[in-house]
């Protein structure tokens, strides 16, 4: 089987644990309570092919993102994270994009990503237009959802365009 190890990154409170554990445990985390470090696992199965996946939550603090060199070494898959309701929360993961990239050299678009908006249900605090987003993930060649941890949108198609791209890769 399979063993793939993701990494989800992203500015703090934009909604990486929510997405991280309505996977894994398929509930919705409404307390924010801010991630020092927190490692998931689960199998996962995709075009009818079991993965183990390992699922790296990490720490959108800033005083803690001196390790995401680390994280990225180590996932050959990454989540970036931005809330739909945060315009400069797009920023951060403009800037983890070109540090995986730095970090694990420019393979051609080959490292597996996947863009993740949250919030989705927060309607009327949205700050990220759809043309925002697509525009932008398009230039970047990178595959976009928009999603909601409380309302379980989306959420497991983030993790099963990851799989599908890690194992061709
Ligand atoms: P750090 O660990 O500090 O980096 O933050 P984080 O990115 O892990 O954020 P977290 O998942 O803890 O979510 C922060 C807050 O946003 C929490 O109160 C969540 O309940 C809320 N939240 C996360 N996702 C959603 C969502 O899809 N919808 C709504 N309405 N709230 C969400
Ligand atoms: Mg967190």
């Amino acid at each position: 089987m399979h063993q793939f190890k993701v990494v989800v990154l992203g500015a703090g409170g934009v909604g990486k644990s929510a997405l991280t554990v309505r996977f894994i445990q398929d509930k919705f985390l409404e307390h924010y309570d801010p991630t020092i470090e927190e490692a998931y696992r689960r199998p996962i199965t995709v075009d009818g092919e079991t993965s183990a996946l390992e699922v790296l939550d990490t720490a959108g603090a800033e005083q803690f993102t001196s390790l995401n060199e680390v994280y990225i070494k180590a996932g050959k898959g990454f989540v970036l994270v931005f809330s739909l309701t945060q315009e400069a929360s797009l920023k951060e993961v403009d800037h983890l994009r070109k540090q995986i990239y730095r970090i694990k050299g420019d393979t051609g678009g080959s490292i597996p990503i996947v863009v993740v908006g949250t919030k989705l249900d927060l309607v009327t605090e949205r700050e990220v237009h759809q043309n925002t987003i697509q525009t932008l993930a398009s230039r970047w060649g990178l595959p976009f959802y928009e999603t909601s941890a409380k309302r379980n949108w989306h959420v497991s198609e983030v993790f099963e365009n990851l799989v599908r791209q890690m194992r061709v890769r």
